[in-house]
């Protein structure tokens, strides 16, 4: 951050860089282009011939081939060091990134898409911040612009009373299971990800505030915006009550 400049109030952690300079690695599978194509296909069509906008951008994981299939592409991003491993990879000129926080920062011009992909709305831990994010979503957009938000249901349904913690990975490299606050609403990942062959775990947790696809939906109504679309994956198929996530599509009135 320059000298002077106010660093943002946020209720969100701050990424650290040493997450920064491990993301990348973590999540190669989640960047590939056959698991990137349904998303980038699906966000260029609502981009249209305009300009997009991804609250959160990280390293780029997204914004970076979105860019490259054409989309001109801004970012916002919490994290220096995570915008510094975006910039190892793009020209400002090519990706400006803005450091501030997603609920408040406001970019020069407007956009036909506004994003937030991979749960990060949750990043923000009131429900107040989170109304701001779509506030500021509606703010960037053009009549008839979108705000897409990519999140998972909240996993309640696996909680049954007695039980603290609802696993959401058991796999060779990563075991990862959520802990719940059912009265403030907050939830807590936590991470044991093996590092190397030596048979070591790193253990690492982020918090987050879960938020029904309804309320979404009531924040969305109150910065101005319509429904237009929920579906449960990129692809595009049905979100049904067995649904674990959902991409929902909001859009500024004409
Ligand atoms: C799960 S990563 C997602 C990054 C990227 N969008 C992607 O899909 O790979 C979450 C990102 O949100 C950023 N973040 C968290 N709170 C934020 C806030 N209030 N404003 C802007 N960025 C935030 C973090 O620094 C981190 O880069």
């Amino acid at each position: 951050m320059a000298p002077g400049t106010v660093e943002p109030v946020t209720s969100s952690e701050l990424w650290t860089r040493a997450t920064a300079d491990r993301y990348d690695a973590d999540e190669a599978e989640s960047s590939s282009a056959a698991a990137l194509g349904p998303t980038l296909a699906f966000l260029a069509e609502l981009a249209g011939d305009g300009r997009a906008l991804e609250f959160a951008v990280g390293t780029g994981r997204v914004g970076i081939p979105l860019r490259e299939r054409g989309v001109p592409v801004v970012g916002i991003e919490l994290s220096e060091h995570m915008a510094a491993v975006l910039r190892r990879k793009i020209d400002e000129n090519m990706l400006p990134v803005v450091i501030g926080d997603m609920a408040t920062t406001v970019v020069p011009g407007e956009f036909t898409l506004v994003y937030l992909v991979y749960n990060t709305i949750t990043n923000l831990l009131t429900q107040d911040e989170q109304v701001e994010c779509f506030r500021n979503a509606a703010r960037h957009l053009t009549p008839g612009g979108r705000f897409v938000i990519e999140l998972g249901v909240p996993p309640l349904r696996f909680l049954p009373p007695g039980q603290v913690a609802v696993p959401f990975d058991v796999s060779d490299r990563h075991l990862g299971f959520d802990t719940f606050d059912l009265v403030e609403q907050l939830l807590v990942s936590h991470h044991l990800t093996r590092d190397g062959e030596d048979g070591r775990y790193r253990r690492g947790s982020s918090q987050h505030r879960y938020a029904w696809p309804a309320e979404l939906d009531l924040m969305a109504r109150i910065a101005g915006l319509e429904r237009e679309r929920r579906v449960a994956d990129w692809d595009g198929s049905p979100f049904t009550q067995d649904s674990t996530k959902h991409i929902s599509v909001w859009r500024k009135p004409a």
